[in-house]
């Protein structure tokens, strides 16, 4: 475990992947049988999960990072920001946050908001904006 996450314990890190496994249990992937789970963990210690569903029209298919986010938007609103995302999957495989999720992720995570995902030689934990630089913004009016 780095030591430079901030709150975030081992303790809790488990706890948010264990949450993004159990997620991934429920994902609809009969096309590509990949199946994600995601957990994100937000300041006030509300934890949301996604898993991703799929659809026969492939474009149509939600991630499991998304589909936490909108799922915790719809519960408690937009006013909350995440601290640490979990990411997990099924095939024991490297799945870091799609292109697509970062962005979306990007608009509601805390400045020092983590990120645990299976890489290539196992659990990555990274910084959110070291895995998103740059992010495009546009200020809200
Ligand atoms: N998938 C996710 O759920 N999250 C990602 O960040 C990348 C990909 C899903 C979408 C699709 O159902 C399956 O993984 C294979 O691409």
């Amino acid at each position: 475990m780095p030591d430079f996450l901030p709150g975030i314990d081992a303790a809790t890190s488990e706890t948010l992947q264990r949450a993004a496994g159990e997620a991934a249990e429920h994902a609809y992937a009969p096309y590509s049988h990949f199946r994600v789970g995601a957990a994100l963990l937000f300041g006030d210690g509300f934890i949301a999960t996604g898993c991703n569903v799929e659809n026969m029209s492939y474009g149509l298919t939600m991630c499991a990072e998304r589909s936490a986010l909108f799922r915790a938007v719809s519960q408690r609103g937009a006013g909350h920001k995440i601290v640490a995302i979990a990411v997990t999957n099924l095939n024991n495989a490297p799945s870091p946050p799609c292109g697509a999720c970062r962005q979306v992720l990007s608009e509601f995570v805390a400045p020092d908001a983590v990120v645990f995902f299976p890489g290539d030689g196992g659990l990555e934990t990274r910084l959110f904006r070291e895995i998103f630089p740059f992010t495009f913004h546009l200020d809200p009016h």
